[in-house]
């Protein structure tokens, strides 16, 4: 800890000035989710204050959330997430959400470099095992769609995509609670073309987005990348995002747009249940906020049906809708989609400007696919 001089009585009494500022360091990183805290008595000859003092710190940290007791063991930094089945309401002594700016410089290029590595277990991402992939078919249907269509597979498409993909897109939205027609949709590179997309299209440097944290981590580098804030709201394995705290959230702090990742959610795993879509459409529909929803797992279920989309309940267009085929058929093919509700045009116009239209051949393949 840096902290070594003593600490002279101030405003705030002692073991309040000792619980910020081992709290800050907790809070810039220094001190991370698992990692132990100096004991008691190393602390308090350091600062060079009572053991007392730094019992009743260590007591306030404790109150507010931000470390652990571990019995015989001493006190280590909580996870910020909370516990599965927890109490997701804001409640009296809660740290406020505050939006900040993101710093992940390395990260994410790391995790990328190991993907190609055959030695590494690819954790980081949610990459599909290709023994469940159909892919023979898909490749021959390349092979097969390019030579029907010599000309169009070696053209471009217009920004919105082919009409026969969008189509076959168009009537698999049933599936989760939607009817998009073919014109709402918008072929993407990916899911996560598709949700940069959004953020481009819902927000300018310097606004704040509410994320339910933890996220994935491409979107955490995006949002760097294009100067926004982030305001964390915590998520639990159960409910996903809690509705609670973005409500107290979005009415202390201007938040531009919002981003969930609804069903199958990476990393916690989590569907939000269908109550919870409702009330987070409602409440953003009502502070006119947009949501961009990623449901890129959502065609993962098990079972007869898969989740309904948050995008199902929504009446106003504020929700831009964003997946692809990266987890069900091929996440090399790079074809995605969002149906952008109110943000069609503006959507549109950023495909075009940024990326003209997404690759022909993976598109014919994938229509020709879903059509069979
Ligand atoms: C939540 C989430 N969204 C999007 C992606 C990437 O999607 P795509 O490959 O279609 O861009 C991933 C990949 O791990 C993911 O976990």
């Amino acid at each position: 800890m840096e902290t070594t001089g003593r600490i002279e009585a101030g405003k705030q009494p002692l073991y309040e000035e000792i619980a910020a500022r081992v709290g800050g360091l907790i809070d810039q990183g220094t001190y991370r989710p698992g990692d132990r805290i100096p004991s008691i008595r190393a602390l308090s000859r350091q600062m060079q204050v009572s053991v007392n003092t730094v019992m009743e710190a260590y007591a306030r940290l404790e109150n507010i959330g931000k470390v652990e007791a571990r019995p015989q063991s001493g006190y280590y930094v909580r996870s910020r997430l909370a516990e599965p089945g927890a109490k997701l309401a804001k409640e009296e002594g809660d740290e406020e959400p505050v939006a900040c700016c993101v710093s992940i410089e390395e990260g994410p290029m790391r995790i990328m470099r190991t993907l190609s590595d055959p030695s590494v277990v690819p954790l980081g991402g949610g990459i599909p095992n290709s023994d469940l992939l159909p892919v023979e078919r898909l490749n021959r249907m390349l092979a097969t769609e390019s030579r029907r269509f010599p000309i169009q597979s070696v053209s471009y498409t217009g920004p919105r995509g082919t009409q026969r993909l969008r189509t076959q897109i168009s009537k698999r939205s049933l599936t989760y609670g939607c009817a998009f027609s073919p014109e709402e949709i918008v072929v993407t590179s990916g899911c996560v073309e598709a949700v940069t997309l959004a953020l481009q299209a819902t927000c300018r440097p310097g606004d704040t987005v509410a994320i339910a944290s933890p996220v994935y981590y491409t979107f955490l580098h995006a949002i760097q990348w294009m100067g926004l804030k982030v305001l964390e709201i915590p998520s639990t394995p159960r409910e996903g995002m809690s509705i609670d705290v973005l409500g107290y959230a979005i009415r202390n702090n201007p938040v531009h747009a919002c981003l969930v990742i609804s069903n199958f959610n990476n990393p916690l795993g989590s569907v939000m249940p269908d109550d919870r879509k409702r009330e987070l459409v409602e409440l953003l529909a009502r502070h006119d906020i947009p949501l961009i929803e990623d449901d890129v797992y959502g065609d993962l279920a098990f079972g007869p049906s898969r989740p309904v989309a948050v995008k199902a309940y929504d009446e106003q267009g504020i929700v831009l809708y964003c997946s692809s085929f990266s987890k069900t058929l091929a996440p090399g093919y790079r074809v995605g989609w969002i149906a952008p509700g109110r943000y069609q045009r503006k959507v549109q116009q950023l495909k075009s400007l940024f990326n003209i239209a997404t690759a022909t051949p993976p598109q014919l393949a994938i229509a020709e696919f879903l059509a069979n």
